[in-house]
């Protein structure tokens, strides 16, 4: 059988990984997919640096798009340009060419999703993604094919390498939070923009992407509560470790009763779990089913070769399914079109949660009293609590008080009543804390 041909939109960081790979292991992958794969074509502006990767081969090298997305040779197209632009665009046009689209771009089918897979369908193509996710951990296929028996109740994921490759190495090694960052960005592996990664919108991308797939909704990026690691103090992810837990930035996805959860914040993790000890730039994803239980899926998230991984495999995917009728193949998200459902995204008020509070108070009598009845009059119960001295020797005190679950909406009553007290010094530091048991 002839092989299969493939283009290359965008040589940078993950499609030069691709290419090499593809190259690397071509025995292989033609032994699993039952028929050659082979780029044919590759795109970037810089020509020059497009022709530093593919050497004296005969791909040919394009610096527009449409040179491959209108080449009726090219039956796949892998887009690794990123954005939302001119990506969204191309992945159109290339459905529309009746192309199999590859994608490592989360913020694309995060936010353009819907349109995208139904494109995709109404043409019979396929659209594959496992790259977009948490990089070379083969997690959108555990959620899509492996865990399809279950119903999925939470799923709680370190799903952005540079956020957790930072805040391991300010904890391990005392550095800068804006020495980690550079050292990410020559990694290789921060986004274009790092605020996308440091805010938390990243692991949202992706997180939304998941939740789509582990309870059948729409992909729904503008319904997520994002928040990142810029505003997190030394100090709590000191006082976190005094009370034996780990900060880290968890994206979760849970079924409630009423609705959805989907939320991205710093997260105090009980250090004794197997997540809250991912180091590095190193991904993991906690996926709990009914029947299942509790999985863990671990890896590297991000990076030229783990990330071709993901999405060799899917190339592998597409090979094997082309000729298959599209009836046939693995629905985008899981569920078959007329099986989604429409139950909503909880807002943060509905949120069911249990809190790490830092309260820099007065050092007098009846201040922690006070705030202990706030609390108790909107029925939240703690957990425990910690108190330390101010360093400066002002009659200041850090008062550290963990929560049991309550409801967000009924936390923020509080937060703003404890506020309020005279006594009370400083805003307020609010930290979720989840025991993922
Ligand atoms: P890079 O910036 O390294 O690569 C982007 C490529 O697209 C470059 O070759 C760039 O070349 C090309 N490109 C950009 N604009 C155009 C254009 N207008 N026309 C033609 N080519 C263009 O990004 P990454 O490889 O890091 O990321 C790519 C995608 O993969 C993103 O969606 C990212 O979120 C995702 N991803 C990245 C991971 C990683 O570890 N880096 C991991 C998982 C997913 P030139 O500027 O010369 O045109
Ligand atoms: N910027 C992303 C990260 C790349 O740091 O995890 C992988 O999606």
């Amino acid at each position: 059988m002839k092989p299969i041909k493939v283009g290359l939109l965008g040589i940078g960081t993950v499609g030069t990984g691709t290419f090499h790979v593809l190259q690397r292991n071509q025995a292989e992958i033609r032994g699993r997919a039952g028929r050659g794969i082979e780029v044919s074509m590759v795109c970037r502006r810089d020509l020059a640096a497009a022709r530093a990767v593919v050497g004296d081969s005969d791909v040919v090298v394009t610096a527009d798009p449409y040179a491959i997305i209108n080449n009726p040779e090219i039956d796949i197209v892998v887009e690794t340009i990123g954005g939302c632009g001119l990506a969204r665009e191309l992945v159109l046009a290339a459905i529309a060419q009746g192309k199999h689209v590859v994608t490592a771009n989360k913020a694309l089918l995060a936010v353009h999703g819907t349109e995208i897979f139904e494109a995709a369908r109404a043409k019979g193509v396929m659209v594959a993604f496992e790259a977009a996710v948490a990089g070379g951990i083969p997690i959108i296929k555990a959620l899509r094919e492996g865990l399809s028996a279950n119903r999925i109740e939470w799923i709680a994921g370190i799903i952005n390498g540079t956020t957790n490759f930072i805040l391991s190495e300010m904890k391990a090694k005392g550095l800068d939070f804006d020495v980690v960052l550079k050292e990410a960005q020559r990694l290789g592996y921060a986004e274009a923009d790092p605020t996308f990664d440091i805010e938390g919108v990243d692991a949202a991308h992706k997180l939304t992407i998941m939740s789509a797939i582990a309870f059948g909704v729409p992909v729904q990026f503008d319904k997520a509560h994002v928040e990142g690691i810029t505003a997190l103090q030394a100090a709590d992810i000191r006082y976190a470790e005094q009370l034996g837990y780990r900060i880290k930035l968890l994206g979760l996805t849970r079924r409630r009763e009423n609705g959805i959860e989907l939320r991205v914040h710093p997260t105090l993790v009980p250090a004794n779990r197997l997540i809250a000890n991912v180091e590095g730039a190193m991904n993991a994803v906690l996926v709990q089913g009914d029947a299942v239980g509790t999985t863990l899926y671990y890896g590297k998230g991000a990076g030229a070769e783990p990330t071709a991984s993901a999405i060799v495999a899917d190339l592998v995917d597409v090979t094997r399914l082309a000729t298959a009728d599209p009836d046939h193949r693995v629905p985008h998200l899981a569920f078959q079109p007329d099986a989604m459902s429409n139950t909503p995204v909880l807002v943060m008020d509905d949120v069911i949660t249990a809190y790490y509070l830092r309260l820099r108070v007065a050092d007098q009598a009846g201040v922690l009293s006070r705030i202990t009845t706030i609390l108790a009059e909107h029925d939240i119960s703690i957990d425990g609590m910690l108190q330390r001295e101010s360093a400066d020797g002002e009659k200041q005190t850090d008062l550290i008080i963990l929560t049991h679950e309550t409801v967000e909406g009924r936390m923020n009553k509080a937060l703003g009543q404890m506020q309020a007290l005279p006594t009370v010094l400083a805003p307020i530091v609010r930290i979720r804390k989840e025991d993922l048991a």
